[in-house]
């Protein structure tokens, strides 16, 4: 792996596809034995967890089901400034056992407000899988119950994680060079 350009930036491999792999079927294999008889709905959140919701599935071999989220931010009305919206929820999760699917947790903001919309819908259970986790980041404290990978505070791109829209494509994962 050698450096890449996306468009006006530079960046260095950091996580190579066979460790992300490898690190999935490890966590695939807790959640099978974890949900078997419990028939989980994976809700992965768009648009930067298509990937690694796509190959995190192919390894769930128990009865699951899995549908897309995405969060809209509206300009509040009030002061209060942003309100997400949780768009593409066609079915009903009451009394589901959901796991969510991120790609990546940074403030930890988009989870807070992601939690909220769902625990009005009543479901059984809410987990959280990751595939990355920017723990120094966190401004908001959440619970993971999965996470791939801890990373260091830095911007990285690809398997799904986008710079400015581009990068998502990348197998592995780079890291912006500093
Ligand atoms: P949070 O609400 O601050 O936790 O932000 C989470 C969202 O910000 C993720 O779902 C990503 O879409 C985006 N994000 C955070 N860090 C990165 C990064 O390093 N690269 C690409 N996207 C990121
Ligand atoms: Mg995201």
């Amino acid at each position: 792996m050698t450096e890449i350009q996306i468009l006006d930036k530079t960046f260095t491999p950091y996580i190579e596809e066979k460790q992300i792999q490898h690190r999935i079927k490890e966590i695939a294999e807790q959640i099978n034995s974890e949900y078997e008889e419990k028939y989980p709905l994976f809700l992965g959140v768009l648009n930067g967890s298509f990937i690694f919701a796509s190959d995190l599935f192919k390894n769930i071999d128990i009865p699951a089901e899995i549908s897309f989220v995405k969060l809209a931010s509206y300009k509040g009305t009030k002061s209060t400034g942003n309100v997400m919206t949780l768009i593409g929820l066609d079915d009903s999760i009451k009394d589901r056992n959901v796991i969510v699917i991120e790609d990546i947790v940074d403030t930890g903001k988009t989870l807070i407000e992601l939690r909220h919309a769902l625990e009005e819908k009543s479901p059984q259970s809410i987990s959280i899988v990751t595939l990355l986790d920017k723990t120094e980041a966190r401004q908001h404290p959440v619970d993971i119950d999965y996470s791939g990978f801890q990373i260091e505070n830095l911007f990285v791109v690809g398997y799904g994680l986008d710079y400015d829209g581009y990068g998502r494509n990348m197998k592995d994962i780079y890291q912006l060079k500093s």
